[in-house]
């Protein structure tokens, strides 16, 4: 018989000294984790913290700077706005949208009145400046690639090359450069109709159409007078109409 393990008073002491050394370990983890319980409890909060006070910060500064009710009031009154406000139909010529209300209600008004621009020059055979044939020149070379760089014409456009219309009346020529050309034409004794047409080039500003049609009219063999800014001018009200057809234009 062992006396320690069969002794009865001493395996009464022992069981409780075991169980009071298990009470002060769990009285001590209890106390460590108050301690650690308390912020950040993990280390995901502890990196959170800078980002908290900082929001905290932004948040104060702007309350300071203007109320929430006065962002809620005008949300409130920018939204009413909104909602009263109707679409405006473009009325600026050169953003109208091609078979829109305003490019049929455009291409409905009364035609312009061209017998100024189309009037013969106040001095007949008045010298062309070279300053502005040089200007025509430069943007003549986007022509030249439907017309050809000598105004012969190609598979895509008509000559412009002994064209009546080129050294015709000025309006015409204007009216091409701002609204495009579609369907038939006659040039030189030969029926073209191009499938599309010429579009307009309307972005072209009053002395780039007038240099471009001076130039036309006084190179590759044709000869005929300046075309000036003003009568470009006169003629802006055309953009935005639909392409103009040849039986609309004076016959040459
Ligand atoms: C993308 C090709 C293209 C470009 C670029 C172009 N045109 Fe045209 N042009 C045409 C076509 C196609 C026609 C004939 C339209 C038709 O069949 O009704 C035409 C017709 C003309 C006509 C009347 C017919 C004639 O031959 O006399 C003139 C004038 C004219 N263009 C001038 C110009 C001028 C000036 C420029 C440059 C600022 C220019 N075009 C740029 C394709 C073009």
């Amino acid at each position: 018989m062992d006396p320690s393990r069969d002794n009865p008073i001493l395996r009464f002491a022992t069981f409780w000294w075991g169980l009071g050394t298990f009470l002060i370990f769990a009285m001590i983890l209890a106390a460590i984790w108050i301690f650690v319980k308390s912020n950040p409890a993990t280390l995901e909060d502890a990196a959170a913290q800078p980002r908290y006070a900082t929001k905290a910060k932004v948040d104060e500064a702007q309350k300071a700077n203007i109320s929430q009710e006065a962002i809620d009031a005008a949300m409130l009154a920018v939204g009413k706005k909104l909602l009263e406000s109707k679409p405006a139909a473009v009325e600026l010529p050169a953003q109208v949208v091609p078979g829109s209300e305003t490019a049929k209600k455009l291409a409905a008004a009364p035609a312009v009145d061209t017998s100024a621009i189309d009037a013969a020059p106040a001095v007949p055979d008045a010298p062309i400046d070279p300053a502005v044939m040089e200007a025509g020149k430069v943007s003549y070379m986007l022509c030249g690639a439907c017309h050809g760089q000598n105004g012969e014409g190609g598979a895509i456009a008509p000559p412009l090359a002994a064209s009546e219309w080129v050294t015709g009346p000025v309006s015409n020529l204007i009216k091409i450069q701002l609204r495009g050309l579609i369907g038939p034409i006659s040039v030189a004794g030969k029926e073209y109709d191009m499938p599309g047409g010429m579009a307009a080039l309307s972005y072209q500003t009053d002395e780039q159409i007038a240099s471009v049609l001076t130039y036309i009219r006084n190179s590759f063999g044709n000869k005929a007078s300046a075309v000036t800014p003003a009568q470009v001018a006169a003629l802006r009200s055309e953009v935005g109409k639909p392409q103009v057809t040849a039986a609309e234009l004076i016959k040459p």
